[in-house]
């Protein structure tokens, strides 16, 4: 019955707010008199969320061919209306794909968009589909398949950024730049190894949304509204036809839940936040101060007063996203807060911020893997960044441990009064004169300049993880391993 009246076709809009179907007359019987058309309007605006879930279609139609196979096979409905559904759910699928389908914005949503199409398709036969189902359990699965279905491409498309990452890393493998605590130059590393750090995050990042995949795979299908229902359903049945691996336990929680969106948006966030630091690292590097990467003109933008600039908007956009995908996080976690089990129409609000963070953190990962491949190292620079701030003080103390057996506190000691007299001197350790040395500790000797460079520095940084060369090479290999 309501299937047949939704299957009307639309009307004009000076029509519509006459027509016995829309939004605004039904709410009638509740306010009546002259609040009729006035908040009636509202109602429908506020209700409506089409704009949003048409996003749902091909999950919606999914779920509903394997629902309507199952009370076909269950004998739950007639195999003849079971038939007629599948072929118009098919038809549809074929609309959609084709972006043909004619949605309707006078239909509150798309479950409902896609059942009065079916009806137009198939008549009276589409109001079996509904049978033991509420688009209760109807919404937490389509939504459910979309995450999974995101999580799936984004696996993809992380693992390519990991791709870049390694292929320059390897390339990189030898050029030293310093690297930095407190953004203060602290050691000697290579490029390579920098980047395989962001290679190892993203690494966590996938395992975070494969996580959350494994834990949202199971089924909502079969709690109808709330409850359950009493027709003999095999929801077993329909959650292997999802690719599901078993059907939710408890049919409250089915309907209730969103954990998996925001488990979602979580890992999102996090993601968001590694590529908001890479990000960020790319802005300094471009910068004139820095001169460590060139992005060409495929990723920075002209100053329209200023002609020297090249801005590097697209990681500083990607810096900013983090933004709205946190965003959507927070704003999930906030309609959730207090909710009283099951379903409450504050559910509605979960999909807008979901698909509005998943589009920005796509963009933000295609922006960065395109950076990735775009960027030129410019090995000179980071070397010359390197030979300032006495970056192998370190591996003097260390010499003095390993060599003179001196305690690495009294080490520390020496070499910070040698430091200080190679910053009177204006030279790096390197081509501090050997006699000032000794005039601070007469125990050192002329071998301890086989450690001083930048470049015997990181050489023997061989530890596990380490930024030697060779082991940035041999991790860039087993990176490919892990990761590819
Ligand atoms: N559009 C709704 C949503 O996204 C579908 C579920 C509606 N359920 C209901 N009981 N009104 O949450």
């Amino acid at each position: 019955m309501l299937v047949s009246a939704m299957a009307k076709p639309p009307k004009s809009s000076s029509e519509k707010i006459s027509s016995p179907h829309s939004p605004q007359d039904s709410a009638n019987p509740m306010w009546g008199g002259r609040f009729a058309s006035g908040p009636a309007a509202i109602m429908a605006t506020i209700n409506t969320s089409l704009d949003v879930d048409k996003r749902l279609a091909r999950e919606d139609v999914q779920g509903s061919m394997a629902h309507a196979e199952m009370l076909g096979a269950q004998g739950i409905i007639p195999a003849a209306a079971a038939k007629l559904i599948a072929d118009g759910l098919n038809k549809i699928q074929d609309e959609l794909t084709q972006g043909i389908f004619p949605f309707r914005s006078d239909i509150e949503d798309i479950h409902m968009n896609i059942e009065a199409r079916l009806a137009e398709l198939i008549g009276e036969a589409a109001g079996y589909l509904h049978t033991a189902r509420s688009r209760n359990d109807q919404v937490a699965t389509d939504f459910r398949l979309w995450i999974r279905n995101q999580i799936d491409s984004l696996d993809i498309s992380l693992k390519e950024l990991q791709r870049a990452l390694i292929n320059k890393a390897e390339a990189e493998a030898a050029t030293i730049m310093p690297g930095f605590t407190h953004l203060q130059t602290a050691q000697p590393v290579t490029f390579g190894h920098h980047l395989l750090a962001y290679v190892e995050m993203l690494g966590r990042d996938r395992g975070r949304f494969r996580d959350a995949r494994q834990r949202l795979n199971e089924s909502p299908l079969g709690a109808a509204a709330l409850a359950g229902t009493s027709f003999p359903i095999d929801c077993h049945r329909t959650a292997r036809a999802l690719g599901f691996s078993h059907p939710m336990a408890n049919s409250l929680d089915a309907v209730a839940d969103r954990d998996f969106a925001i488990e979602f948006l979580a890992s999102a966030s996090i993601c968001a936040m590694h590529l908001s630091r890479f990000a960020e690292e790319i802005i300094l590097w471009c910068s004139a101060q820095f001169q460590f990467i060139r992005l060409s003109d495929a990723f920075t933008t002209g100053s329209s007063i200023m002609p020297q600039k090249r801005n590097p908007d697209a990681a500083e956009l990607t810096r900013a996203k983090i933004g709205r995908i946190l965003g959507a996080l927070t704003g999930l976690l906030m309609v959730m807060k207090g909710l009283p089990l099951t379903y409450s129409k504050d559910m509605q609000e979960d999909k807008a911020p979901t698909f509005e963070a998943l589009d920005a953190l796509n963009l933000i990962v295609a922006a960065v893997t395109g950076m990735v491949l775009d960027m030129e190292p410019n090995r000179d620079s980071m070397r010359a960044a390197t030979m300032g701030g006495f970056p192998t003080a370190t591996d003097l103390a260390d010499w003095l441990v390993r060599k003179k057996s001196i305690p690495f506190r009294e080490a520390h000691h020496i070499t910070g009064r040698i430091v200080r007299l190679a910053e009177d001197k204006n030279c790096t350790l390197a081509d501090l004169d050997l006699r000032y040395m000794q005039q601070i500790d007469s125990r050192i000797d002329q071998s301890v300049y086989d450690v001083l460079s930048i470049d015997a520095s990181a050489k023997s940084r061989t530890s596990y993880g380490g930024t030697a060369p060779d082991n940035v090479r041999a991790a860039a290999i087993k990176a490919r391993e892990r990761f590819l």
